[in-house]
């Protein structure tokens, strides 16, 4: 199989004012002086700080991302951001499906799809979140759950270079818990052969990352996990040196 190129996301969430630029910046000067590991480095910050982090990573190998979009370009929406206005300010990602705003802001499969579209209609890249919560797990029903999201918010014009897909269980973020490393692994290849049955080309190409308490300390066993593509980090994106470890761990 070729080698995919890793990638670390850091989802900053509702944290961060000005002065956490400098933060941004710490990271892409590391990351600039070749000092970050090997993978494509991400950081989604809030879209208040989405201009001014993307300056201070100009000619840095540290891209911005925002973390939700709107499904259409432009309009009588108070308070909403289309995928356009995040590219102009600098964004070159987008998180769409967190399980936050899936559970806080009721957002349906077909709404995510629409995201997900409008995004890679903007120019955007994609992370795509899927991911059961405890109680599916228990009852044994994580992989058709997952299934069901892959089916029904998957756009029709994914591809492995602009779409990449992160398997968050509701119940490892933000909670110190992971699943076992089986379990990551037979989720990873249960949505690898997803794809592959969607798409019905070699989806060895897409990347999937797993997400969910993510922390220097579980990150190299988690990217020795096949199919694992790399990680989407909350809490410990916001210390810089957490978020590097971690990238380093990457490979
Ligand atoms: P966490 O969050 O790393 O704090 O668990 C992950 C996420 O929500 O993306």
């Amino acid at each position: 199989m070729a080698h995919i190129r890793s990638l670390v996301a850091g989802n900053w969430k509702m944290n961060g004012h000005r002065s956490s630029i400098a933060d941004i910046e710490a990271i892409a000067k590391v990351a600039a002086a070749g000092n970050a590991g090997m993978a494509e480095l991400l950081i989604c910050p809030p879209a208040t700080l989405i201009m001014a982090a993307s300056q201070v990573c100009i000619d840095t190998p540290l891209l911005i991302g925002a973390q939700d979009c709107h499904v259409t370009t432009h309009g009588a929406y108070t308070g909403n951001l289309s995928a356009p206005m995040l590219k102009d300010a600098g964004a070159s990602y987008v998180i769409v499906g967190h399980s936050e705003r899936r559970a806080d802001h009721d957002e349906s499969n077909a709404l995510v799809c629409a995201k997900a579209t409008a995004a890679l209609d903007a120019g955007l890249n994609v992370i795509l979140c899927v991911g059961e919560t405890l109680e599916l797990r228990e009852k044994g029903h994580a992989e058709d759950f997952v299934g069901q999201q892959l089916a029904q918010s998957l756009p029709e014009k994914s591809h492995p270079a602009s779409l990449v897909v992160a398997y968050e269980p509701v119940w490892a973020i933000g909670t110190g818990l992971i699943p076992s490393f089986e379990d990551i692994a037979s989720m990873h290849a249960f949505m690898h052969d997803r794809l592959e049955q969607f798409f019905g080309r070699n989806t060895n190409a897409f990347r999937f990352l797993y997400g969910g308490s993510v922390k220097p300390s579980n990150a190299p066993d988690i990217m020795n996990i096949p199919h694992v593509n790399g990680t989407l980090v909350g809490g410990a994106s916001l210390n810089p040196q957490d978020f590097l470890a971690i990238a380093r761990a990457c490979l």
